[in-house]
């Protein structure tokens, strides 16, 4: 009986591999493709889902900043209290725009404009000509107005609502629902107890300047700007930088300005 010396071992699995080569491809390629098919039909399965998803927490996040949003309720249900407008922002005036995005209106060049440098404070480089306003009303009249507002942190765009009252200057909230800033220093920006310091602060004061801001260190009640600033994030000026500076662009004549003069009261 020959004796197997590790030699011919090794020949023989090296035989063996080879000739389970092109069946081990074959394998693997049918398992690529059989894969590959799966994950994206169920991206394309999914995809109306999470449109349907992402549409309800920025629904839920408009209630929270206007105060509507109620713990258990349908959020369509408390949506019908809220009216979707679109206006053009450098007159100030509604449009008919349906199913508007100002995103995807932000990255078409026929739809948004490009901000010169010396005039993009928040560092967003181009805006959709239009923006989507909701408004809430009482009796017929204007209670509070909800903008969408953007800008640069730190690391991130940071994207966020404002509800103003219906003197379209006090704020009656303000809420970050998307951004990549630091965990615990920059992220502050989200966090109820930071944002909700904005609360009841003006926006402009009597000569139409933008004073709102967030200021490094602390604000005494009695000081001087105490009814337009706010505590900055402690280790994250940056980030609460940002939140001034989207704020003086959002609330000046190139954003909502002309908009809140007209519908102010
Ligand atoms: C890893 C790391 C992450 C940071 N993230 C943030 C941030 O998200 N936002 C921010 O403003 N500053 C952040 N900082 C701090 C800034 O670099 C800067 O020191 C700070 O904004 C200055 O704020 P202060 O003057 O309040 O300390 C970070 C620093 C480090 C080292």
């Amino acid at each position: 009986m020959a004796e197997e010396t590790p030699a011919s071992a090794a020949s023989e699995a090296g035989s063996a591999t080879d000739g389970g080569g092109p069946n081990t491809l074959l394998v693997a390629l049918v398992l690529c493709l059989v894969c590959s098919i799966t994950v994206s039909s169920i991206a394309v399965a999914l995809r109306g889902r999470q449109v349907a998803n992402q549409e309800n927490d920025r629904k839920k996040v408009i209630l929270q900043v206007a105060g509507l949003y109620e713990a258990g309720r349908s959020i369509e249900e408390l949506f019908e209290q809220v009216k979707t407008r679109v206006v053009e922002l450098e007159t100030g005036q509604y449009v008919d725009e349906p199913d508007f995005d100002q995103r995807k209106a932000a990255r078409d060049p026929e739809r948004s404009i490009a901000i010169p440098p010396e005039q993009d404070v928040a560092k967003i480089r181009r805006r959709a000509r239009h923006a989507s306003v909701y408004l809430v009303e009482r009796d017929g009249e204007l209670d509070r107005v909800i903008l969408p507002v953007h800008g640069y942190g730190l690391w991130s765009t940071m994207y966020g609502f404002v509800a103003l009252e219906r003197d379209a200057n006090t704020i009656f909230g303000l809420q970050f629902y998307e951004h990549a800033e630091t965990a615990g220093l920059g992220a502050r920006v989200a966090d109820p107890a930071w944002v909700g310091q904005f609360q009841g602060k003006q926006v402009y004061d009597e000569q139409g300047a933008i004073r709102v801001r967030a200021v490094k260190g602390h604000v005494e009640p009695d000081a001087p700007g105490a009814k337009y600033e706010v505590d900055g994030i402690s280790g994250a000026t940056l980030t609460s930088d940002g939140v001034s500076n989207l704020m003086r662009y959002w609330f000046s004549d190139q954003g909502f300005e002309p908009y809140l003069k007209r519908v102010g009261s």
